[in-house]
């Protein structure tokens, strides 16, 4: 942290006391990243100690010292976080100008906050416009920062900020939580973005094996005491299995039995929805009140299925009810895996998927070896071997299911909701 935080003088103080009276009623910001680019030490100050302030425990803050060119320059390779703070000291037309340019390099889905030098109307209204979430004017303090922040990420009635991916196999054993897994893993490494995985499987589910984990609590602590549930005792259930990575791990013992409602799991998904910008649900095969109501609500549904009859009659079913149960919803995923058994008499892909009027994500091998030294160690697939076209694959699926189609190309990406669309438009007027 900044020493500067340090050496301030008398006013500074009292405009600390305004800062904790408006921060009282702020809300813990959830687990997501954030980067700010700043060109000023006055900027860059209080951003630094918003980091440090208690509602901010869970976020994940870097701040860098240059403006928006640095940040163009720092995204042409890293990954973008959830939010990007920039502070520019160019007047307005030289600012919507270079950010055209970040936006090339931006990926749609993070969030951009502007701190500006120009009490200027005409550039606040083109910012925001353009898809950019706030445009604060300098100079700023720390609660404007914790602010502004919580006003993206935890407004009480704006919908969970997490998105949630549902994975069920259209038999068992047809690898579905083992992709689910991977896939999880998968996006929170790659694009350094918070994922929360839940077993719901909770007699038999393998997360716990599979990133060898031992978690004495967990999700059934969550679903058996559904009042108890609100972020921080959802923290405590979180087993931290990677630096981006946490779950919540299924007991996989049988001492109960696992008879619930079917909105048994609500509560504890929509509290790690606000608390994580991704949750992966690990759904087991089974078609209960409760399984047919998580896929229902989940934003996104991926079905698992080997080329098999049983499975194709399975994916049908499965395809047919999700259709009804959301019929306003993009069509579920479909990944067709254990391609390739020997000796086993299989359906040709196209013959598989046609029926189902989907076009497979991803058509995965039959791998036993790399799979199950995988498993008995531990270990995801991308930390056995990162090369594998198998996880080249789970690569591309984390990309699809996170809205990033395809791997970060250089050229006409649209940013911030399409900014630079955007621009071009406004820039012909
Ligand atoms: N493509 C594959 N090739 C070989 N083995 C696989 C493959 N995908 C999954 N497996 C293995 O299949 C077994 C069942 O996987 P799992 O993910 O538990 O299935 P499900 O959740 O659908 O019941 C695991 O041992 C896993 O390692
Ligand atoms: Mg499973």
């Amino acid at each position: 942290m900044s020493n500067l935080a340090y050496e301030r003088d008398e006013g500074a103080y009292a405009a600390e006391d305004a800062d904790i009276a408006s921060m009282s009623q702020m809300r813990p910001v959830p687990r997501i990243s954030i980067q700010a680019f700043c060109e000023t030490e006055s900027v860059a100050s209080p951003i630094e100690r918003a980091g440090e302030d208690r509602r901010m425990a869970k976020a994940h803050l870097k701040v860098h010292m240059g403006g928006v060119p640095t940040a163009i320059e720092f995204y042409q390779t890293a990954p973008t976080p959830n939010l990007i703070i920039l502070e520019s000291r160019a007047e307005p037309r030289a600012l919507i100008q270079s950010l055209s340019q970040l936006a090339e390099v931006c990926d749609p889905t993070s969030k951009v906050v502007i701190i500006g030098h120009y009490n200027d109307v005409w550039l606040y209204r083109e910012l925001i416009k353009n898809g950019i979430s706030e445009y604060v004017v300098a100079p700023i303090s720390m609660a404007d920062i914790v602010g502004v922040i919580s006003s993206i990420f935890v407004d009480p009635e704006q919908k969970p900020i997490g998105r949630s991916l549902a994975f069920v196999g259209a038999k068992g054993g047809v690898g579905s939580s083992t992709l689910a897994h991977n896939v999880g893993w998968a996006i929170s490494n790659l694009f350094k973005s918070e994922v929360v995985v839940a077993d719901l499987d909770l007699a038999f589910g393998t997360a716990n094996i599979n990133f060898d984990q031992d978690p004495t609590q967990g999700i059934a602590e969550a679903v058996f005491a559904p009042e108890r549930i609100d972020e921080v005792y959802l923290d405590r259930l979180l087993a931290q299995c990677a630096e981006h990575l946490s779950l919540l791990a299924a007991p996989s013992s049988l001492d109960r039995v696992y008879d619930f409602d079917a909105e048994a799991f609500s509560q504890v998904i929509d509290t790690a929805q606000r608390s994580a910008p991704l949750v992966v649900l690990d759904v087991p095969h089974v078609w209960s009140g409760w399984s047919r109501s998580v896929l229902a609500q989940a934003d996104e549904v991926v079905i698992t299925a080997t080329p098999e009859l049983a499975n194709l009659r399975n994916a049908k079913n499965l395809v047919d009810m999700l259709k009804k149960l959301r019929p306003n919803d993009p069509m579920p995923k479909l990944v067709i895996n254990q391609v390739g058994v020997p000796k086993r008499p299989e359906i040709a892909v196209a013959d598989f998927a046609d029926p189902l009027g989907i076009e497979p994500a991803a058509v995965i091998p039959f791998e036993p070896l790399f799979f199950g030294n995988a498993a008995n160690n531990g270990r995801m697939l991308g930390e056995m071997d990162a090369k594998s076209p198998i996880v080249q694959t789970v690569n591309e699926l984390a990309h699809v299911l996170t809205g990033r189609s395809e791997v970060k190309s250089k050229k006409g990406k649209p940013g911030f909701g399409n900014l630079l669309g955007r621009l071009k438009l406004s820039k012909k007027k």
